[in-house]
This record gives structure tokens, sequence and C-alpha cells, in this order.
């Protein structure tokens, strides 16, 4: 029976792993989160194939206990963890790096860290965790570990498109693509699999009942820019749409991928 566990599943894009993953009986889908009682959605799926387990991917202490309480179910293995969870600042990410209000740079400071440590250190925290189980992987040829990145963490797509703002937010996931590539250096020879995925522009915020000026300006500006590369690009995708893409990506590649950055096309188009 293949396992998968997804961090950050209450809501989002993991919620939509947990659920198109634990649409086929055949898997056991482990959904981590924050807080059971914030995760209704995902309790609402009604799967009998999937467990709610409670971590913070901050807490090296919840992620063990969550190791631990997989590995009861499973017998000591792990087929594919899905490294999903991550902080998405919305209050300041239309500023540049120089643009935080003068005397206010401890809030810069503030983002930095705050997005290195839930989205590189988490994640590593994660992989650490659950890294014992994937080595003793129940199916071969399915060991894989998958980091949700984003395509604001690729160089070249910064410099077409001019996408100046977020920083401490595409500096957090430039980061832990290189973390992809160390555990990918490291465990080539023992068959585990390790991809940095990008998952697209995806509606995944709850519709906002009166967006305000700033929101859609801020929303338009950086369409705006991202169609100086990407002329075409039509808006968000939708979660469900960007889950089975990604599951299709995840499936097909081997180990000769491995460490590789791409996007939910399989490729370096990020939109
Ligand atoms: N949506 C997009 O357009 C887009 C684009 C590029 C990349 N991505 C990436 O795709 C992934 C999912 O994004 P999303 O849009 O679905 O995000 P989202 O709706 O904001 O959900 C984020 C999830 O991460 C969890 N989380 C945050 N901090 C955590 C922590 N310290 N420990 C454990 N869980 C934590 C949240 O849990 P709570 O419910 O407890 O807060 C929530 O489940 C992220 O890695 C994101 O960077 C998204």
């Amino acid at each position: 029976m293949p396992s998968y566990v997804v961090t950050g599943a209450s809501r989002g894009l993991g919620l939509e792993f947990v659920n198109q993953l634990s649409q086929s009986p055949d898997n056991i889908v482990f959904g981590l989160v924050r807080n059971k009682k914030t995760a209704d959605k995902l309790g609402a799926l009604g799967r009998r194939n999937v467990y709610i387990l409670e971590a913070d991917v901050t807490d090296v202490k919840t992620l063990k206990a969550a190791a631990q309480q997989v590995s009861e179910i499973t017998g000591g293995t792990l087929d594919v963890l899905i490294n999903n969870a991550a902080f998405i600042d919305d209050e300041r990410n239309a500023l540049t790096l120089d643009g935080y209000p003068e005397g206010r740079e401890y809030l810069l400071e503030q983002d930095l860290l705050k997005n290195f440590n839930i989205n590189v250190i988490g994640v590593i925290h994660t992989t650490n965790a659950f890294l014992p189980l994937l080595r003793s992987g129940s199916v071969n040829d399915i060991k894989k570990v998958v980091t949700i990145s984003s395509g604001v963490g690729d160089v070249l797509f910064t410099l077409s498109t001019g996408y100046s703002v977020g920083a401490p937010y595409s500096i957090s996931k430039a980061a832990v693509n290189l973390a992809v590539a160390k555990y990918a250096a490291e465990y080539k020879d023992q068959g585990i699999v390790f991809l940095a995925i990008s998952p697209g522009l995806v509606s995944t915020k709850e519709p906002l009942d009166q967006p305000t000026e700033e929101d859609l300006r801020k929303f338009e500006a950086m369409v705006a820019s991202f169609r100086k590369a990407y002329p075409d690009f039509a808006g968000p995708i939708t979660p469900e749409e960007s889950v089975r893409a990604i599951l299709v990506v995840v499936d097909k590649a081997t180990i000769e991928n491995t460490g590789a950055f791409i996007s939910h096309k399989g490729n370096q188009e990020w939109l």
C-alpha cells in the first residue's frame, strides 16, 4: 500500500494533495496539520485511508512524534513525502528589499528570518524526521521527497519578469531548492528521488468578499510583471489542476531527475 505524508494539509494545495491521493483506496495518506481543530476541510473528506496528524514544521519534537505515528501504522515505512507547508506573506509581499519603511528595517529582517525558518529549515526538519521511514519504503521504485517550491525562486524568472517584490519568500524558495539538491546528492545511490516542484500560480485563497483597492492593485501588478515573460499567461489555475499536473510529474520522475527544480509542467516553464 503506497504511503504518502503531506504537510500543510489543512487547506490550499496540501488539502488537494490529500484529496487526490486518497481517491485511490490503495493509497494510505497522512495529512499533517498544525491544529486538528482548524482542519475541518480535511476531516470533511471523510476518507478511511486518510490519517490526520498534528505537527508544526518548525518544531522537531512534533515532527518526530508524527513520524512515529506514521511508522506505527505503516510498519516503519514511507514511500512519498510531500513538503507542501509554507509561510506565504500577504502583508508585505509588495515590498522590494529596499522598500521597507525607513526605520523599520527590523521588519525586513523579521520577514527574511520567518520565511527561512518555515520554508527552508522547516522542510529540512520534516525531511530529516521522515527519512528513516523513507529509507525503508515498502515500494522500491517510488521513494520520493517532493518539496513544493515556487517559480519566484528561479533567477531567470526573476530577471525576465522583473518581479522584484516578495523577496523574503522568493529567497526562501531559492534556498530550499539547494537543500533539495543537497539531499539528492546524498541519496542518489540509495534510490530516493528528491524534487523541488513549483505548482504554478494557484488560486488557493478563499475569494475575498470585497477585495480592497490595494489587494487588486497588488494582484494586477504581479500579473502584469509575469506577462512580461509569459505574454499568454491567463491567470491563476485551480488547486485541482495544479495538483493533478504535479502528481503526473512526480509519477514520471526517476532517479535520473533527482535534485531537479521543475514546474508542474515538468520543465522550467513556471506559468
Ligand atoms: N498558491 C500559489 O500560487 C503558490 C505558488 C507557488 C508556490 N506555492 C507553494 O505551494 C505550497 C502550498 O501553497 P498554498 O497556496 O496551498 O498555501 P496556503 O493555502 O497558504 O497553505 C499553507 C499551508 O501551510 C501550513 N503551514 C504554514 N506554516 C506552517 C508550519 N509552521 N507548520 C506546519 N504547517 C504550516 C498552513 O497551515 P495552517 O492552516 O495551520 O496555517 C497551510 O496548511 C507552498 O509551499 C507554497 O509556497 C504556492
